[in-house]
């Protein structure tokens, strides 16, 4: 019997097995592959409507999802707050009503608040994807991560991941330690104090306040966005000084193993979480993750909305 996800929606990497993360990592591998014809375009979700709901701003996610769909052939309205009924004082929830009564078949949603997803997902029988909710989870970045580390290395079991930056605040960090640690990646964070709780360790992963013990020995090394639209209060006193004791440096970098690569969800702050010499840096893997990001969001697509099968 063909393997299958067992929920409705996509809301988070907490709340799928170990199987499903891997059934999603396969699906992807199958989407390159349909991703390097010469006509990078399959019937598979042909007569099935998609609606972008985008409550932040986006490139990277907004984008993929949108190329995504196009690539498996479905329809898409993209909705956001600037335009939409929204800057009337539409709820969201008459948004997803409204929507809904145009007989959509999944919800692509991003959201400044924790849970948004959640709450849509009570309210409708289409497929609610989480694009990134608040400082909750941002599953598909994890997954389109994990695949990028998993076609440099062959593997994720075993690997060493450093996460450095404002975990605090990073839904792409919550999901990267769901993710990583269920597949069997080892995870340390690293970061000031204020923006690296010690709560975390209760994830399954490792805490260093020092990036020059902590990166000896890692495979992966991601840099987080320092959000500067979040950190209203003095996390730290000041960004020159959080580049001089957590910013990635080449010198850094050489205390990582040999074949160590460089991640970064973007957008990246150059010369604050990453050195500017590491934009021409050869390992640095932050536009496969891009490319990667059209093929998770074609796979999650796929098995969501449970389309016809992909080899037509
Ligand atoms: N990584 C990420 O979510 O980027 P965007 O905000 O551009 O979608």
């Amino acid at each position: 019997m063909e393997k299958q996800i067992k929920h409705k929606d996509l809301l988070g990497l907490e709340y799928l097995d170990k199987d499903e993360i891997n059934l999603i990592l396969d699906t992807a591998d199958s989407m390159k592959e349909i991703l390097e014809r010469p006509i990078k375009k399959v019937p598979t979700l042909r007569g099935k409507t998609i609606v972008n709901l985008f409550f932040e701003p986006s490139t990277r996610t907004q984008s993929s999802f949108d190329l995504a769909a196009k690539r498996l052939s479905a329809d898409t309205v993209s909705v956001s707050t600037k335009g939409s009924a929204v800057q009337k004082g539409e709820t969201l929830l008459d948004t997803l009503k409204n929507l809904d009564a145009m007989k959509a078949d999944a919800f692509i949603v991003r959201h400044w608040a924790s849970g948004a997803p959640h709450f849509l997902a009570a309210h409708t029988d289409a497929a609610v994807i989480n694009a990134g909710d608040g400082m909750h989870e941002h599953p598909t970045q994890a997954l389109l991560d994990m695949l990028t580390m998993r076609q440099r290395f062959g593997r994720i079991e075993g690997l060493n991941v450093l996460i450095v930056g404002d975990i605090l605040h990073s839904r792409v960090a919550r999901s990267n330690i769901f993710g990583l640690t269920k597949l069997g990646a080892k995870v340390t964070l690293c970061g000031p104090p204020t923006i690296v709780p010690e709560e975390f360790r209760e994830l399954g992963v490792e805490i260093s306040y020092n990036i020059d013990e902590a990166i000896e020995g890692k495979d992966v090394i991601m840099g987080l966005r320092i959000q500067r639209e979040r950190l209203e209060e003095a996390y730290f006193p000041s960004i020159r000084e959080y580049r001089k004791f957590f910013g990635i440096t080449r010198s850094r970098l050489k205390k990582a193993q040999e074949n160590a690569v460089i991640m970064h969800p973007g957008p990246v702050n150059w010369g604050v979480e990453l050195d500017y010499e590491l934009q021409e840096e050869r390992d640095s893997l932050i536009l496969d993750q891009v490319t990667n990001g059209v093929a998770i969001r074609m796979a999650v697509l796929y098995l969501f909305i449970r389309g016809e099968k992909i080899h037509e």
